[in-house]
Order: C-alpha cells, then sequence, then structure tokens
C-alpha cells in the first residue's frame, strides 16, 4: 500500500492510473477503523480496480463542544488492517494540507433538506463540514465509486443528494451496517462505553428492530416511537431521537409512504450513539 500526504503525490498517483484506462473506487475515513470500515474497502474492491482510502480527523465536522483533539487515532493499527485489505493507496493529509486558509476563510457545501433535523439537529454544522470535506476529498481523488457506511444513514442521503446536485460524476454504494451479535452496530465510538455500557449498549438496535416490526400492523408512528424511546431510556440509556421517516427525503413518514427508514441516536455514558433500519412496507 502507498502511504501519501501531499496533493501532488496523490494526483500524479491518480492520474497514472486514469491513463492506465483503469476503474478508482474511495473509501474516506476518519481512522480508528473496525471491521464496519474494513466492510467498506471489501466492497470496493468489488466495483474499481484500485482502492484509494483517507484517513482525515475533519475538523469541520466537529461542534464547538466535541472534543476533536481526544478523538482516538490508532494510525498504526488502521496501517495494518487497510493493507490486509489490500488498499492501493492510503492518503493521510493535514488539516493544513485540506484547509490552507484555515476553517474561517473555507468556501463550503451546505446541502439543504436532508442535512436538517436529526443529527443535523444535535450536532449543529455538523453536516456542512461532512459536505465540505467529501467535495474537497472527491476533487482530489476523483474515483468513478465511493463506499459509505449506512451506519450513518443520514450522512448517506447527505453525499448522494451532493452528487446529484451538483452533477458529480461519482457512484455512491452504500455498505450494509456490520453488527456484533447483540445486534450492536459497530463504530468507533463503541470504544468509549464501559463494560457496564456495553450491555446496556444494544438496546438501541433492540428497539429499532421492535419498531420495524410494529410499523408494520400499527401506522400511529409517533406513538411507536415514543414507546421505543421510553424503553431505551428504560435500559440505562438517554434517548436523543427516534423517527419514522421517508427513506429518501427524511422527512417524518406519512401513512402512504412504503420506504421507510427508522432514524435513531442516544448518549450511553459519554457515547452518542447512533443506528437506523430501512423497513420496506
Ligand atoms: O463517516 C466518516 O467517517 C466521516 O464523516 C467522513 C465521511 C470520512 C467525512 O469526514
Amino acid at each position: 500500500m502507498k502511504i501519501v500526504s501531499e496533493i501532488s503525490e496523490l494526483r500524479h498517483l491518480i492520474s497514472e492510473w486514469r491513463l492506465q484506462g483503469l476503474k478508482i473506487a474511495f473509501v474516506p475515513t476518519m481512522g480508528n477503523l473496525h471491521a464496519g470500515h474494513i466492510s467498506l474497502v471489501t466492497e470496493a474492491h468489488r466495483h474499481a480496480d484500485k482502492v484509494v482510502a483517507s484517513i482525515f480527523v475533519n475538523p469541520m465536522q466537529f461542534g464547538i463542544h466535541e472534543d476533536i483533539d481526544n478523538y482516538p487515532r490508532t494510525m498504526d493499527n488502521d496501517q495494518q488492517q487497510l493493507v490486509a485489505a489490500k488498499t492501493d493507496l492510503l492518503f493521510i493529509p493535514t488539516p493544513k494540507i485540506i484547509y490552507p486558509k484555515g476553517l474561517d476563510k473555507q468556501s463550503y457545501v451546505e446541502v439543504p433538506n436532508v442535512s436538517v433535523g436529526y443529527c443535523g439537529e444535535s450536532r449543529p454544522g455538523h453536516f456542512r463540514g461532512v459536505s465540505t470535506v467529501v467535495c474537497k476529498l472527491f476533487n482530489l481523488v476523483q474515483p468513478d465509486v465511493a463506499c459509505f457506511g449506512l451506519k450513518d444513514y443520514q450522512q448517506v442521503q447527505v453525499i448522494q443528494t451532493m452528487v446529484e446536485d451538483l452533477s458529480m460524476p461519482i457512484k455512491i454504494i452504500p455498505v450494509a451496517t456490520v453488527r456484533e451479535d447483540s445486534g450492536l452496530a459497530l463504530s468507533s465510538r463503541n470504544g468509549y462505553l464501559t463494560k457496564e455500557e456495553r450491555k446496556q449498549a444494544p438496546a438501541l438496535a433492540q428497539n429499532i428492530q421492535w419498531l420495524a416490526n410494529e410499523i408494520r400492523t400499527n401506522n400511529d408512528f409517533i406513538g411507536l416511537a415514543k414507546k421505543a424511546s421510553r424503553a431505551i431510556n428504560n435500559a440505562g440509556m438517554n434517548t436523543d431521537y427516534i423517527h419514522i421517516c421517508h427513506a429518501k427525503t427524511l422527512q417524518p413518514a406519512s401513512e402512504d409512504d412504503t420506504e421507510l427508514v427508522i432514524l435513531a441516536a442516544a448518549h450511553c455514558g459519554k457515547a452518542r450513539l447512533i443506528d437506523n433500519l430501512q423497513v420496506f412496507l
């Protein structure tokens, strides 16, 4: 695996592959990799000749109360996993390379509608940071396809909308969430959980699954979501939100919708966990 930090090196290698007519897949990450990230690399190989990954802890997507300095950085372990997954090229830029003028003077990309609400409400400015950095990374790597994990369902919709709205010639490939046997979705944030919290955390996925079963026969979406929220709290967590939404627009679901997604977030100790489930009626 080749590792580069400079934009010129990245562009040089990519242009050589382009001259050879090779297809390129991209997996952007913030590091602290787990099996969920590696499943993105595995999927990327199915769609392209070369797989490029990036590790960049993006300051623009962290809120003022979110501690970017304590975000786990596990570069050696990440690189070993990417090598084992046969990644061809790893791009690890510094913040200065991505935002040379500083965040205050940086142009940004703001995706309307799907960025609003849910995590967009709990983490103001978060999706602007995500869409801006992904747009910038797409411009640098110029991939044919890019893989994103469905655990971050709202993020996938934001990126898909950005690509469509700005006519980017990139196919977005959503990849299924990898889960522990308990149902808990793999996440870098699981590392913050204590032993006790690890036992509580699966209640998030379990109650989303319960809700998914219930809405097949009961369209009191708001009442059912409230019940699921109470059950998550009773399991020792603190629900941030749980909503049944239209799977594409992310607007609150109506009785006539047949493609739905349940979006949820809950605090478990220091960790804010998110999860979701698509439901086709
Ligand atoms: O999902 C993530 O890890 C990040 O939001 C992403 C897409 C790499 C952008 O920084």
